[in-house]
């Protein structure tokens, strides 16, 4: 039994923490403890439906789902614990079974840093970009790189929530599609004025895989057309993802209508 464990008592975690998620604190150091919640299946599977019906009416590949909603034990620590040993900066596991397992403290969402503090949004969010790219050459996707599961802490990005399960095949994919979830998050961030050709250039100086920031220009190129819903009269037609999708198609399009500036060739 860890020192945590005797600390908190964790006889039977599930009545004691019934939250999915709960910030413990122990002689000063802050901890999460995560629980493997099986309701999010059914969510899931959902979600899955959802983004099939988009797929076949949108026709965007980018949207199919490739993820695996089977259930499986420890699979977030145990991928913690990989990409920790790859020397990626991904919360430190200290305990974990197949129900639950306790991490240290990465500080503040870089959602809610950047919104805290708009002068060193885009410098962070670079810096982001740049580990994604890193978890990326070490040949792993994450599959929810949304802004909410970056964190800040001491100056210094780090990953966390890696739930989705993600079969070899796929990564590639998961991997392009990982840029393009990070970057429409941004959009649900109101107030930030993001340097999309500053994030780009970033992903790209890092990056191995070449070749997918021109993919991300040619799918704003594609689905131009989208870009008008988020201007249209009823810009949330199709639900919150899709307006997302449209407003970062809009900026795609700004970044190359200036083509003196464009330097991906
Ligand atoms: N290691 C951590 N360090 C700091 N905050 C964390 C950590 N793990 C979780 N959190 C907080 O808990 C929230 C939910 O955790 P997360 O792993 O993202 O689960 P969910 O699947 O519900 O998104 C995060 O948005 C963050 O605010
Ligand atoms: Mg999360």
């Amino acid at each position: 039994m860890t020192e945590i464990e005797k600390y908190f008592n964790l006889s039977d975690v599930g009545a004691q923490f019934p939250d999915k998620v709960t910030r413990l604190s122990c002689d000063g150091e802050v901890y999460f403890l995560k629980r493997r919640v099986s309701d999010r299946l059914v969510r899931r599977k959902l979600m899955r439906l959802v983004q099939r019906f988009l797929l076949k009416i949108l026709r965007l590949k980018i949207l199919a789902p490739t993820t695996n909603v089977r259930k499986s034990s420890a699979y977030e620590p145990k991928k913690l614990i990989k990409l920790a040993d790859l020397g990626l900066n991904v919360p430190k596991v200290l305990f974990f079974n197949d129900d639950y397992f306790i991490m240290s403290d990465c500080g503040m969402t870089l959602k809610g840093f950047a919104k805290r503090n708009p002068d060193l949004a885009n410098d962070y969010l670079q810096q982001a970009i740049r580990h994604l790219a890193e978890l990326h050459n070490s040949g792993h996707a994450h599959g929810g790189a949304q802004i909410r599961n970056f964190a800040v802490k001491d100056g210094q990005i780090c990953l966390f929530d890696f739930e989705e399960i993600i079969p070899k095949k796929y990564c590639e994919e998961m991997q392009f599609r990982d840029i393009l979830v990070f970057l429409i998050s941004l959009s649900r961030s109101k107030r930030l004025i993001v340097d999309y050709r500053g994030l780009l250039e970033a992903y790209d100086q890092v990056a191995e895989a070449k070749g997918r920031v021109q993919r991300l220009l040619l799918m704003g190129r594609r689905y131009r057309w989208l870009a008008g819903l988020a201007k249209s009269r009823f810009p949330t037609l199709f639900g919150m993802d899709v307006y997302y999708l449209s407003m970062l198609i809009g900026h795609l399009l700004a970044l190359q209508g200036d083509q003196s500036e464009v330097t991906y060739d």
